[in-house]
């Protein structure tokens, strides 16, 4: 009795995990895997959530799963924003074309789709879902002329069209507003101490031979980080809670050595040979103190 008990518990939990929405996109600099570290440093109480950097919007979903609420979600990437709203907004429409991309995969339908320049919104949309899902690593990279240049993955099955995924996201997708926008303009509608503001931008590099600022034709370097700095204080001066990752580097802890630093084991390895592996911190910042 008590084992049935168990397990039909451990199977109800199964199936409101997967009922939960979750990105729909694999994105560089994805935030799934650290969130359980996140947890602790989210702030208790505020109104509404500001995602600067959207990306994948990992801590957003986690966000609205916790509780959900007012979100304002802006990424520089217009190709990205724009799918945000298609899957918001025209749901069905996108479905099918997707639907589509499945009946059509193949390796000369990636390549030829690869280097299609669509001709509406939602067919942009559609492609942009098509090759996260069957790319080399799923990750979506532009070269700099904003084309995108990943190689096909090789997914015997690729899940093209997650449909309770993306209606999952899509439902949590209807209290955002989704726009695109540089990080600074979030100094425009942050102002208060219910505002949340989440900045996880292209990180400052480990080494010169690491590269993590080229996800796209949008760069990301010493300018751009010490700007982010300065947003990231006059909000802070404002009482809005700010919390900022990026890399442990000497840079970083200085342009925010005013504020409270943690530092969070990444779980990922800096170095590509074995032997010499150990696990990378990175750093989490944030303008209040730690309330849990
Ligand atoms: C590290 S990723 C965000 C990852 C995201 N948190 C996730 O979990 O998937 C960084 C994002 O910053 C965006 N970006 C780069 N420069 C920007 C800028 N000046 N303003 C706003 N977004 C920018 C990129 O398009 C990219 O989506």
């Amino acid at each position: 009795m008590t084992i049935v008990l168990i397990l039909v518990t451990e199977m109800l939990s199964q199936v409101s995990k997967e009922e939960l929405p979750r990105p729909f996109l694999k994105w560089a600099g994805g935030k799934s895997r650290l969130i359980p570290k996140y947890h602790t440093f989210f702030p208790e109480n505020f109104k509404t959530y500001y995602e600067p950097f959207l990306g994948g919007g990992a801590v957003f979903f986690y966000l609205y799963n916790q509780r959900p609420k007012q979100a304002i979600l802006t990424d520089i990437n217009s190709e990205l924003i724009n799918t945000y709203n298609c899957v918001k907004t025209h749901l069905d429409d996108l479905i099918n074309l997707l639907i589509f991309h499945t009946k059509q995969h193949s390796k000369d339908y990636y390549y030829q789709m690869r280097k299609t320049v669509e001709d509406s919104d939602l067919k942009k949309a559609a492609r942009l879902i098509y090759l996260n899902k069957t790319c080399f690593n799923g990750l979506y990279r532009e070269n700099s002329k904003g084309e995108f240049n990943v190689p096909m993955g090789r997914y015997k099955k690729p899940n093209i069209c997650d449909l309770s995924g993306l209606r999952l996201a899509s439902r949590a997708l209807q209290s955002a507003e989704i726009e695109v926008r540089s990080f600074e303009e979030v100094l425009n509608s942050a102002s208060s101490q219910d505002d949340f503001v989440y900045f996880d931008p292209p990180y400052y590099p480990v080494s010169s031979t690491s590269n993590f600022t080229s996800y796209s034709r949008y760069s990301f370097h010493e300018k751009e980080q010490i700007q982010l700095a300065e947003v990231f204080m006059a909000l802070a001066k404002r009482g809005v809670k700010v919390m900022l990752s990026n890399s442990d580097t000497s840079f970083i802890r200085n342009l925010y050595k005013d504020f409270e630093i943690h530092t969070v084991s990444a779980g990922r390895s800096i170095n590509s040979n074995a032997k010499k592996r150990g696990l990378i911190n990175e750093l989490l910042v944030t303008s209040y103190s730690n309330p849990k």
